[in-house]
């Protein structure tokens, strides 16, 4: 529909190759494929535990459940965001509280976290959204201030890095999105990663209807309540034959988001996002912030461009209003900023130098 899309799934013939090969096994459920997605998925973050799973969202809700957080609990999320990040706060039954994230970097505000921290605060949930990596230092002392948690967002961010260390290393548990629009893709799908042998335990039963791990199926217990998270050989072979190459997808990533930087630095009317001090971009979504965003975002389609909107804050939804099962905290400036100015700009393995150039002539032809 559009001549330059907001993104491109990687899909290449080994990607092909692979999805026919598990369709031929006939293996069609969770199995050795997953588990060489985990492997490959926990290997590139450096950590010892990885769990395949349905999406972003249920991975987030697997994590609250392993850290116990239940009725009576507050977690901390950041407005701008998906609602998935609040959502998953609710359907464990504990209440989200929502605070304002930085207008620059789009992160989480830590001064408004940590004004917002009760006795009921059991933890955070931080955002690395598009890519952009969160700053550890700075939650790490509110962490070990405060004895909370710490379940990273990681929706948006694999492959960026905070001080050397790869995002999913840094937090108690992070999830990573493998939905088409992310950078790794499996169609739906989700991964979660944790340094903690224990919490990886509880996930993997979690997810496995309760099952206790490691045992024969003719002596199977369930532990636990559990449930079916589990991601299928078929689409995990989709996410292997991309995840393969994300050295050099990463690579690529980069140089198409530095050449943007470079090309619309002096664009008058275009400011661009500030990247984490100490961190590395992993450039999921590359957007900027322009005056008249939605007119802007209109004639950019018009011409063809699929621009896009950021994401959303949450506090201007009915269903995030200030009203005892969620909880609004201190002024959400920063998160209104960007709802209405962020333009995120496409970006996907393969756009050339033209399209590039076609995007920003097209951006400075309408932001002045
Ligand atoms: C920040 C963030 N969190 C969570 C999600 C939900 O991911 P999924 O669709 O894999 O559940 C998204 C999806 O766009 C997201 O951007």
């Amino acid at each position: 529909m559009y001549d330059i899309p907001l993104i491109k799934p990687f899909i290449t013939d080994k990607v092909r190759e692979r999805v026919l090969a598990v369709l031929d096994s006939g293996y069609l459920t969770e199995g050795p494929v997953t588990r060489e997605f985990e492997e490959r998925v926990a290997h590139w973050c450096g950590v010892d535990h990885c769990l395949a799973v349905t999406s972003c969202t249920t991975g987030l809700e697997l994590g609250l459940r392993a850290l116990g957080v239940g009725p009576g609990d507050e977690v901390i999320v950041p407005d701008y965001t998906y609602p998935a990040t609040a959502s998953v706060v609710s359907i464990v039954g504990a209440v989200p509280v929502i605070v304002d994230v930085d207008p620059q970097t789009m992160l989480i505000d830590c001064d408004a976290l940590e004004a917002a921290i009760t006795d009921r605060t059991r933890g955070v949930i931080p955002v690395s959204l598009f890519g952009n990596p969160l700053d550890w230092d700075r939650l790490n002392a509110i962490k070990e201030r405060h004895s909370l948690f710490m379940l990273e967002d990681a929706a948006c961010a694999l492959g960026s890095s905070y001080k050397g260390m790869m995002t999913g290393s840094h937090a108690d548990i992070a999830v990573f999105s493998h939905h088409p629009r992310k950078f790794i893709t499996t169609g739906e799908g989700g991964t979660v990663t944790t340094r903690d042998g224990e919490l990886h335990a509880f996930m993997h039963s979690y997810k496995h209807f309760g099952m206790e791990t490691g045992q024969s199926r003719a002596g199977t217990q369930f532990s636990r309540i559990g449930t079916n998270y589990k991601m299928s050989n078929l689409l995990a072979a989709v996410g292997l034959e991309q995840i393969a190459l994300i050295h050099e997808l990463l690579a690529e990533r980069r140089s198409q988001a530095d050449r943007y930087l470079a090309l619309l630095a002096d664009v008058p009317g275009v400011s661009l996002p500030k990247i984490t001090e100490g961190g590395e971009h992993s450039w999921q979504t590359f957007s900027v912030f322009v005056e008249n965003r939605d007119a802007v975002m209109a004639a950019m389609r018009e011409q063809g461009i699929e621009a896009q909107i950021g994401t959303y804050s949450l506090h201007m939804h009915p269903a995030y209003g200030d009203n005892g099962a969620v909880r609004i905290h201190g002024s959400m400036d920063g998160s209104r900023y960007a709802f209405e100015h962020a333009l995120a700009l496409p970006l996907y393995h393969g756009m050339t130098e033209a399209e590039q150039d076609r995007v920003v002539a097209a951006l400075a032809g309408l932001a002045a």
